[in-house]
C-alpha cells in the first residue's frame, strides 16, 4: 500500500517541552477509511490538529501524496487536497447555509488552476441531491439548524471540495442515534467516491466496522493496530487491554 498520509514518528503539543503526541506513526491509505480510536485525552484531536499545522511537531515528519507538509500553515491544506471537519462546529452562525457551503469553494476558484463557475454549479446540484435538506434550507442561518443538520452542512461542504482526504473528527458525538446513523452513511459515501477518510469516533464497534485499518491511541502513543479481523471477537476486553485500562 502507497499511503496518501504519513505521520512518521511525530510528537507534538501545545506547550514547549510538554508532548502530549510521543513518536506517533500512522498511515492512512488513498480512498479508504482509517480509524483512530482511544479513550478521551488520548490526544485524537491532537492528531488532526497537528496534520493541518495547528501545532507544529517537536519531532517527526508528517508527508502528503510523497510531499513534506509538516508544520504546513493551516488556511492552505485545503490547497493540498484535505479537508478537517472538526469535532466542533466551523460553521459561521449568521451566515446562510448556502454560503457556509460556498466559502471554501470561494477559495478554490480564486486559484489559477481552480474550479470554474460551472464546475461549482454542477457541484452544487450533485450536493443538494444528495442533502436534499440543505436545498431546503440554504437561506436559513447556519446557526438555526438542528445539531444533526448543522453537521450535514459540514458534511456536505466537505463533499463539494472533493478532497483527498477528509480527517472527520467525532462526527456523531452529541448526535441522537439516528442521525448518528446518517452520519455513518455519509462517510460511507465519501469513501465509496475514494475520498480516504482519517475517522475518529468513540463507537469504537462502528469505527471497526468501517475501517479498512485501525490505530489505538493512548496516552499520545500508538498502542495497538490491524484490520478490522484483528479487532473482531470481544471487542470490549480487547478494547479494554490495548487502551491499557481495567474497569
Ligand atoms: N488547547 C489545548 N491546550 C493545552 N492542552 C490541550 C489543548 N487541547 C487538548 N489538550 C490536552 O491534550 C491532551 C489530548 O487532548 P485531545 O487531543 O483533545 O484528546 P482526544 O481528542 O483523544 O480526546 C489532553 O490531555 C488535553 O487536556
Ligand atoms: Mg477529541
Amino acid at each position: 500500500m502507497t499511503a496518501l498520509l504519513v505521520l512518521d514518528n511525530v510528537s507534538a503539543g501545545y506547550v514547549a517541552d510538554i508532548d502530549i503526541l510521543r513518536g506517533v506513526s500512522v498511515k492512512v491509505a488513498p480512498g479508504v477509511i482509517t480509524g483512530l480510536i482511544g479513550l478521551n485525552g488520548a490526544g485524537k484531536s491532537t492528531i488532526m490538529k497537528t496534520i493541518c499545522g495547528f501545532l507544529r511537531p517537536s519531532s517527526g515528519l508528517i508527508m502528503f501524496d510523497g510531499a513534506d507538509i509538516t508544520g504546513i500553515a493551516p488556511h492552505t491544506v485545503i490547497d493540498r487536497s484535505i479537508f478537517y471537519i472538526p469535532q466542533e462546529s466551523s460553521l459561521f452562525n449568521f451566515m446562510s447555509v448556502e454560503d457556509n457551503l460556498r466559502l471554501p469553494l470561494e477559495h478554490l476558484v480564486r486559484r489559477a488552476d481552480g474550479l470554474t463557475r460551472a464546475d461549482i454549479a454542477d457541484r452544487f446540484e450533485d450536493t443538494y441531491a444528495k442533502f436534499p435538506v440543505l436545498k431546503e434550507k440554504r437561506r436559513d442561518k447556519a446557526g438555526d439548524l438542528s445539531g444533526g443538520q448543522q453537521k450535514m452542512v459540514e458534511f456536505a461542504k466537505a463533499y463539494l471540495v472533493r478532497p483527498r482526504l477528509c480527517l472527520v473528527d467525532e462526527p456523531s458525538i452529541g448526535l441522537a442515534p439516528k442521525v448518528a446513523e446518517e452520519v455513518y452513511q455519509w462517510i460511507g459515501l465519501f469513501a465509496s467516491e475514494q475520498t480516504a477518510i482519517l475517522l475518529v469516533d468513540h463507537n469504537v464497534r462502528r469505527v471497526v466496522k468501517m475501517s479498512t485499518y485501525i490505530y489505538v491511541l493512548s496516552l499520545g502513543e500508538i498502542t495497538a493496530q490491524g484490520g478490522p479481523e484483528a479487532f473482531a471477537g470481544d471487542l470490549h476486553e480487547q478494547v479494554k487491554a490495548w487502551l491499557g485500562i481495567n474497569f
